[in-house]
This record gives C-alpha cells, structure tokens and sequence, in this order.
C-alpha cells in the first residue's frame, strides 16, 4: 500500500524533528532554533527587524538560543506561514493583521475599514488598549500568541493610471491582501478584488494579472515596485499592522532561563520597528520620487472628502459581519470618529 505523504504531513514531521534529534543527547547541547519566517526583503523595516531580533535574542539568551531569519518568502508564502507556524514548523511570524482571516479570526478584518486606522494616534491608541485582549485571547485559542504589535504606517495607492477620484477605480483590477474588509473596499470603488501572495506581486503587476496594489512606500521601494506601476497616490485609506507571533505550546515550553532573554529581545526589536518603520517609509516616497518613475499625487483635501464619501459605507456594510457594537467598541478604543460623509 502506498502512502502518500500529504504537506500537511511533512509540515509535521519537520516540527518533530528537532525533538527526535535531541533524545539520546543531553538536552543543553544544542541551542534551541527559532525560525523566523517573513515574506519582505531583508533591508524592509520589518526585514531589519527580524536580523535585529536576531542578534538580541542571542546576546540575551547568552547563545541559548539560535534564531534563523528567512526573509522574501524564502522558507513559505503568506497563507503557507501561517500553517506552518500552528504545526510547529517555524516559531515566530510578523504578518500583517489583514491576512489573519485564514486563521478563522476574521475579527481582524475590523482594522481595514477605511480611514479608521489612518491616524498614527488613532492606531496606536488601538493597539495599546484593552479590547486588544479579546483579540488576542482569540488567537490563543488558535494555538497562536501574539507577542507584539508593529506599527508599518498607512497605506498608498499604486497603478499605472492616476488614481485621484473614488471613480477613477472603475473596472480596475486591484491586488488586496486578503482581509473581508479590504475586498468590500475595493467592491465599494468599482474594483475588481484578486488576492496575491506578496511574494508573487510584482509579478503580478508586471504581467497586468493586476493592474494595481495599495501598501506602505518601503514595500513599494524595496519590492521595486516603482517600476512596474506609474502612479502612486498618497490616500492614507488604511493601514499595515504586523503581529509578531509565536506557536502557543512553544512559547508556553520555552526554558526558564530563556524567556527573560527573548521577551526583552521582543521589546527592544519592537520600539526599533516603530522608530524604523516612520522613518524608511518617509524616505521611501522620496527615494521612489528620486526615481522619476513615479508620478506621485497627495490628495487634497476636497478629493479626500470625496474618498470618505465613497468608502464611508463601509462601515455600514460591515456591521453585518462584526456587529455595530463591536464596530463602535473599535472606534471606542481607537479614539476615531467617523467623518461626515
Ligand atoms: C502585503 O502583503 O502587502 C504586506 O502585508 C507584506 C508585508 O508583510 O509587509
């Protein structure tokens, strides 16, 4: 009889192995790896990050621990790491909030309703206060623990037309992320919503599978995407928000005298990802202005105005699957109060 070994099998015989390999060997010999998978490249905030954290889990850990940091995808895709790390397969993530859907946490789509996450204040605020317990307690009961939150900016437009009026989306086919919210959005301007592995986006814009994206300038600038999209409209629509994440029954077995070291190398790498994150992705639109590839258009405020019209019913829509409680508890804890549309 032949077995056929499905991914999900392979997934969980990587998992296992470090285990079958340490029986028989005293258990302190070997460092305890931590795999840090991420799908952005190296010299992205969050890429820079990862190797940061690196370098203090190791000081603090005194060489307890090893982390290995595998950047652009180059371990799994986006849905693939979020698997991997419920079956053990890797030990630590930082996705972005808006492709936790999968997880069957579909709570998180609430942070893509447009504007609400615009304002670093409003953000922040949101990240920081206690609501975030019941997000996060719902992703304990998924086997997963978020460590920390990091704050990637808010988002522009790309595409190879101007995109300046809510209308000027018509029939465009737009790369989103994955969230519930975020297909509404692009529904609500007449777009025609394709979910794309990061990974896979340039691609994807090069060939016109689609005709533009929305994302943060650093992604923009260090994915190259500047010369495969003309346009960049600076809208501030929504926001990227990454979870630094773990596998709960690894965190939760972790060695005492390891803990200490890695929640201490989580901190410090989380204010450098603040810090770093505010000030590549300014940088970032300069550069890929530099380029001259890039014709970039900030929105005034009677454009915007039209934005908020024209997206504002999403709120609405989206009460169906949230509640309008809960919609307004998020508002609550944000601090954000929607504009008149
Ligand atoms: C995206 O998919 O556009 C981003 O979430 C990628 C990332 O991790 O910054």
């Amino acid at each position: 009889m032949t077995f056929r070994v499905t991914r999900r099998d392979a997934l969980r015989l990587a998992a296992a192995m470090p285990a079958v390999l340490a029986l028989g060997k005293p258990a302190f010999a070997d460092p305890l790896v931590i795999k840090f998978s991420h799908v952005v490249s190296p010299d992205a905030p969050k890429g820079k990050a990862a190797l940061l954290f690196k370098q203090l889990a190791e000081k603090y850990t005194d060489g307890k621990v090893t982390v290995e940091v595998y950047p652009n995808s180059s371990l799994y895709k986006d849905k693939e790491e979020l698997e991997a790390l419920q079956l053990g397969s890797v030990q630590l993530l930082a996705p972005s909030i808006s492709k936790f859907g999968p997880l069957g946490v579909k709570e998180f789509d609430v942070f893509d309703l447009p504007f609400l996450m615009s304002d670093q204040t409003h953000a922040r605020a949101m990240m920081a206060s206690p609501m975030m317990d019941e997000f996060n307690k719902k992703l304990g009961d998924k086997g997963v623990t978020p460590l920390a939150y990091w704050d990637n900016g808010a988002h522009v437009y790309t595409a190879n037309k101007p995109l300046i009026m809510p209308e000027d989306f018509q029939g465009m086919k737009m790369r989103i992320q994955g969230s519930k919210v975020l297909d509404a959005v692009a529904r609500q301007l007449g777009a025609i919503p394709q979910i794309i592995a990061f990974g896979e986006l340039y691609q994807a814009l090069q060939t016109g599978v689609v005709d533009g994206e929305d994302n943060v300038p650093s992604n923009i600038w260090t994915q190259k995407f500047y010369d495969v999209q003309k346009y960049l409209t600076v809208s501030h629509h929504g926001r990227l928000t990454y979870s630094l994440i773990t596998n709960k029954t690894f965190w939760d077995g972790l060695p005492a005298d390891v803990r200490p070291g890695l929640t201490r190398a989580v901190a410090e790498s989380t204010q450098f990802f603040d810090d770093t994150a505010a000030k590549d992705n300014v940088d970032a639109l300069d550069q890929i202005k530099a380029t001259g590839k890039v014709e970039i258009h900030v929105l005034t405020d009677t454009e915007k105005q039209a934005w908020i019209t024209a997206l504002m019913p999403v709120h609405k829509e989206m009460e169906g699957r949230f509640g309008k409680d809960f919609i307004e508890a998020v508002y609550k804890a944000s601090g954000f109060v929607p504009p008149q549309s």
